[in-house]
């Protein structure tokens, strides 16, 4: 077909922005507000995809074609609703959207990377780019081109339940490690210009093939609720909304973070959804992002109250603040009525919905989409692949943070020794992928138990250790386990079970099963290191962390305990410092670095080594 016949909206030669104006001038309201409705994967059909046609769909956690699928189920979904979007009247394809916030962590069988507050130990921004791209082929092995990440919160207050999703409570830190946008999108192009979105350009990224859509999120604020109440509210001045919480948008709208996700949080009482000032003025004008603003899962639900009534006001408010997709997810045809009602009636400006369609449309151009819309089949065997693991392994070995090491400085617990006649591990924490996973891993809340692939703590200790090693492994040891053996040493590994989200806000922060008294039984036998599983610091009791010989912190590690074996046994040192403040006690919080009465049990950025070579 000679390319003077095409129209100028699918001739890949023409800018960015003179094909999406072309598109726009084609479209009916009807189909601009389509464009405008995120869906959920269950209510994907021929009528939604083909007949509206909605602009996106999603999965929720855990909602994928089978279970157990496989990477060609997913991407033989994908694809299939692909066909049915293009088979719509001007052909545009969809987005699909997906949370994969630890690598693509739906998908039995995928590498599952260490939660953020792991890589935000390591410090490490050019380990978060490469994190990035491993994450990107695996969710394009799928045929999914978008992912709801990274997760730019700076957190506050530990007992907020996604404190796991945050680099750390610093800042700084947290814009370190946005370099994970890059390695998920690709580096941005020559032509773009820092501080606005590569959107901008020229370029069509055909390399989007190997590359996905970021999002940063939740914007702006997530992170500072008050007593770290999920949803919460955020108090504080602009001043400090803008120095603690959206520096690293800067540094995502600089990488050319192409969507950001709208928070369900509200700042002094105002709903971050239906926030004009901050969505609209700085965002999209101080801060010029040219990309578009997704909401929440029903995050314009939430701006009434009882949530959803006056559905009207909701969509009326949220997309008038600037909010240019709605994660409807289910009430799609309520929320288009009501837009088009709203348009129609005047209420919502012509201009708002075309700037909302625009927004869409360009991240659809720049990313390659209108040419490449199907998965790419020779991908597939990238999930859960020997490189993603071994690159998962070295995340988790330098996220790993050392807390104590021997109740006489003198006389070191590490490294073990892997010789020793006899070990004991236990704990509830030590042979459980899933627990090792968290939260946002196979479901939405995670689950114990053999959730998935991958390498847990006693099997990377059954590896580590020389075969004459006899490993006894008790996940809840007795006195019996001690009757009439003795061991050179012990590894407890305990901690948190699986949550997201408000599952997770927690006041007390004790270590849970029981887990303390399990370690107190060993320890006061067999010299001890007590192996922490969490999404943040717990309350150790003074009279536990005596009695223990070493601790390590090791976060929500993922699949591969590999990278805490690697450190135990001296393979290599420990490198982790921690990316947020122990407390003492929860009476102390919210306590964060360069509050007045900082008096942390560690400070952050302790970590120990081992300084191996001076123990050779
Ligand atoms: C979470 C988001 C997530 C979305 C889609 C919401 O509940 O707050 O972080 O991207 O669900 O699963
Ligand atoms: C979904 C998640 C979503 C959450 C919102 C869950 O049912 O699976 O994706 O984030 O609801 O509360």
């Amino acid at each position: 077909m000679a390319s003077d016949r095409l129209p100028p909206y699918r001739d890949a030669t023409q800018p960015v922005e003179v094909r999406v104006r072309d598109l726009l001038s084609r479209m009916t309201l009807e189909e601009k507000a389509a464009q405008m409705a995120q869906i959920e994967r269950r209510v994907a059909s021929p009528d939604t995809l083909t007949g509206l046609p909605v602009g996106s769909v999603l999965s929720a956690g855990g909602s994928g074609p089978a279970e157990r699928a496989s990477a060609r189920q997913w991407a033989d979904m994908v694809d299939r609703m692909q066909r049915w979007a293009l088979a719509s009247r001007l052909g545009i394809p969809i987005l699909y959207g997906i949370d994969a916030v630890h690598g693509h962590n739906n998908i039995y069988g995928a590498t599952i990377f260490p939660h953020n507050v792991g890589l935000g130990a390591t410090r490490d921004s050019d380990l978060a780019r490469r994190i990035g791209e491993a994450t990107a082929l695996e969710v394009r092995a799928t045929g999914i081109h978008w992912t709801f990440a990274p997760c730019v919160a700076v957190c506050r207050d530990v007992r907020w339940g996604r404190c796991y999703e945050c680099f750390s409570e610093d800042t700084e830190i947290v814009r370190t490690m946005t370099s994970i946008v890059s390695g998920l999108q690709g580096p941005p192009p020559q032509d773009h210009f820092p501080g606005h979105p590569y959107l901008a350009g020229r370029s069509v990224l055909l390399r989007m093939r190997k590359n996905v859509i970021a999002c940063a999120k939740h914007f702006v604020g997530d992170g500072g609720t008050h007593k770290g109440i999920n949803e919460g509210n955020t108090i504080c001045t602009y001043n400090e909304l803008e120095e603690i919480h959206m520096k690293p948008y800067l540094d995502c709208l600089a990488q050319g973070v192409s969507t950001i996700m709208a928070s369900y949080t509200s700042w002094n009482g105002s709903p971050l959804h239906s926030n004009y000032h901050l969505i609209t003025d700085v965002l999209k004008g101080k801060l010029g992002f040219k990309g578009f603003v997704v909401s929440d899962w029903e995050g314009i639900d939430r701006l009434c109250h009882p949530q959803g009534s006056n559905y009207r006001y909701c969509v009326l408010a949220s997309i008038n603040a600037g909010i240019d997709m709605i994660m409807v997810p289910f009430n799609y045809q309520k929320f288009l009525e009501d837009l088009i009602f709203l348009v129609e009636s005047g209420r919502i400006s012509t201009s708002r919905i075309d700037d909302a369609v625009e927004r869409i449309l360009r991240v659809k151009f720049v990313s390659g989409l209108f040419e490449h819309p199907f998965s790419d089949s020779s991908l597939l065997d990238v999930i859960g692949c020997e490189e993603h693991r071994l690159l998962a392994r070295e995340a988790v070995r330098k996220s790993v943070v050392l807390l104590k090491n021997g109740k006489d400085k003198k006389k070191p617990l590490l490294p073990l020794d892997k010789k020793a006649r006899r070990i004991l591990v236990a704990g509830s924490h030590a042979d459980d992928i899933g627990n090792q996973c968290g939260g946002w891993s196979i479901t939405w809340h995670g689950d114990s138990g053999r959730i998935t692939i991958g390498t847990t703590i006693l099997e990377a200790i059954r590896e580590a250790t020389a075969n004459e090693t006899e490993v006894i492994y008790e996940q809840s040891p007795s006195e019996a386990t001690f009757s009439n053996q003795d061991y050179s040493y012990a590894v407890v590994v305990i901690g948190e079970e699986p949550y997201a989200e408000f599952l997770g806000d927690r006041t007390t922060l004790d270590i849970p099963f029981g887990g303390a008294d399990v370690v107190s039984l060993v320890a006061s036998r067999v010299p001890t290191v007590l192996v922490l599983i969490s999404g943040r610091p717990l309350y150790l009791e003074p009279s536990l962390l005596e009695k223990i010989d070493a601790l390590v912190a090791a976060w929500l590690p993922g699949t591969e305990a590999g990278g805490i074996a690697d450190v135990l046994f001296g393979d290599h040192d420990f490198e982790g410092v921690l990316p947020v403040t122990w407390f003492k006690s929860v009476d102390q919080l919210p306590m964060n670095v360069g509050h007045p009465a900082y008096d942390p049990l560690f400070p952050l950025g302790y970590g120990l080594k081992m300084n191996l070579e001076k123990t050779k």
